[in-house]
């Protein structure tokens, strides 16, 4: 730690505070002795300068458009690895070994099948139920039925825990989007890869053989690893404070799913989808444009914008790449949908307002592209990110049970209501 200090003077007093260096990146203030010194708190609603922890799991630059999963760049664990590999690196700090690679490639394939009675789980959901609805509910209820993985103090049960949810995720989704449209469960099959197992437990049907496509297989893996980690936003810090008051592993992820549906987040990439569904062709951009760039009108252009890049995101680039490796290989030449984004995409990087706002195309801007074309539909969007952050949320949630300094979050706030006064009995009121 650096002997670096900065100084404050409030309330007639002078304060010191350490100053801490990352290894990269920005250093922080320590002011979590600022209530003790000043009595008063900082304010940061957003968190848009406040680092909530140490962690060594993923780092952005957001002005360089930087990406490392434990030091190694996004472009080249999506380039050259696989997904499993990145979670092994996201939960244990290194690249596996090949025996390293097999073994958890093992495990993790041995931990795909979930409870028989959670199928009887899935029948107290609508059928029109959204799929993230179903993933929110039924991932909170696997604590009931895994309650021998749920005790947190215990190194080995958290082990198991994190297995099985990196393992049952894609299956879960796979049966909240066979539920939804109404066609059997499929079983995991121990002899496919992580993608192509979760493409067959989507996509088959009882009544014919179903041959994986390795492009499509290997898109869906390279989509996985875009999404796994991102240090600590919405999700992740959500989860992060669920699991600081020693909540089950079960309902920390939980409550994960459930930040990570909303628009501004996760949910952008369906939403986007119908943003570029509802813009329909490139001669009503300009239309769009306006609207985003108009205070008064709450429009935003989904899959622009990001709080911690402000430049295009890393992931954006691969996602694109990856779009038109799917859309060639099925065989798709002229996608409406792709020739409004790139069209929308170029003239937005040109416009002023986006210029000067620093506003870029994000992961979610070409996901949905790529998904649709995989044959998923867009309420299905979210529920893949989430099977693709359940790693990430894993990871960090371990770093921080298992930091010796952790205590409960607890944020305080800056009140702004009634001061302190008397109750009014009812026959004395106006
Ligand atoms: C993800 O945090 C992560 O790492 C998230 C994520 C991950 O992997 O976990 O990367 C995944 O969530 C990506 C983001 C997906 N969301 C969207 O694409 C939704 C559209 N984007 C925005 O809603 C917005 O850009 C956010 C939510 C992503 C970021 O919001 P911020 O940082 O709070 O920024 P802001 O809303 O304060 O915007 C700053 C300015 C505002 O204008 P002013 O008030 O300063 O005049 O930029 C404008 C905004 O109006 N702006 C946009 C815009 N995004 C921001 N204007 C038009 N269209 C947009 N998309």
């Amino acid at each position: 730690m650096s002997d670096k200090t900065a100084k404050l003077s409030l309330s007639g007093g002078e304060h010191e505070f350490s100053v801490h260096d990352g290894t990269i990146g920005p250093s922080v203030v320590d002011i979590s002795s600022l209530y003790k010194e000043t009595g008063a708190f900082t304010y940061d609603p957003g968190f848009t300068s406040t680092a909530s922890c140490d962690s060594k799991i993923t780092f952005i630059d957001g002005d360089e458009g930087t990406l490392l999963h434990r030091g190694y760049p996004i472009e080249q664990l999506a380039e050259q690895g696989d997904f499993l590999e990145v979670c092994y690196l996201l939960l244990y700090g290194e690249l596996p070994t090949k025996t390293q690679k097999h073994d958890f490639d093992y495990r993790v394939t041995r931990h795909t099948m979930v409870h028989e009675q959670m199928m009887r789980f899935f029948t107290g959901f609508r059928r029109d139920a959204h799929p993230m609805a179903v993933m929110c509910g039924t991932v909170g209820a696997l604590s009931a039925f895994y309650h021998d993985s749920t005790d947190i103090s215990d190194p080995h049960q958290r082990m198991v825990a994190s297995m099985r949810m990196i393992a049952k995720m894609p299956t879960i989704a796979a049966m909240a989007y066979k539920y939804h449209i109404g066609q059997p469960f499929v079983y995991p099959q121990n002899d496919l890869d992580y993608a192509s197992n979760f493409l067959r437990m989507c996509f088959a049907v009882p009544c014919e053989e179903y041959q994986v496509n390795p492009v499509l297989a290997r898109a869906m893996d390279r989509i996985f690893i875009l999404h796994a980690d991102h240090e600590q936003n919405a999700s992740t810090s959500t989860v992060r404070l669920a699991g600081s008051s020693g909540a089950n592993p079960f309902a920390c992820i939980a409550a994960g799913i459930a930040c990570l549906w909303g628009p501004a987040h996760g949910g952008a990439n369906e939403a986007a989808l119908n943003m570029l569904g509802e813009i329909g062709s490139v001669d009503r951009i300009p239309e769009y444009i306006a609207r985003a760039k108009d205070k008064n009108d709450p429009f935003r252009l989904m899959g622009f914008g990001h709080r911690v890049y402000k430049n295009y995101d890393p992931r954006a680039k691969i996602m694109q790449k990856t779009t038109h490796e799917v859309l060639g290989e099925l065989g798709i030449k002229d996608d409406p949908l792709l020739e409004v984004a790139m069209e929308l995409e170029k003239i937005a990087l040109h416009d002023d307002y986006f210029v000067e706002k620093k506003l870029y195309p994000n992961i979610d801007f070409y996901s949905g592209i790529t998904l649709r074309a995989l044959g998923f539909p867009t309420t299905m969007f979210t529920v893949l990110f989430a099977v693709a952050r359940t790693v990430g949320w894993i990871a960090q949630w371990k770093e921080m049970i298992e930091d010796p300094s952790q205590r409960i979050g607890r944020p305080r706030q800056l009140y702004t209501g009634e001061p302190k006064r008397d109750y009014v009995p009812m026959n004395k009121r106006s």
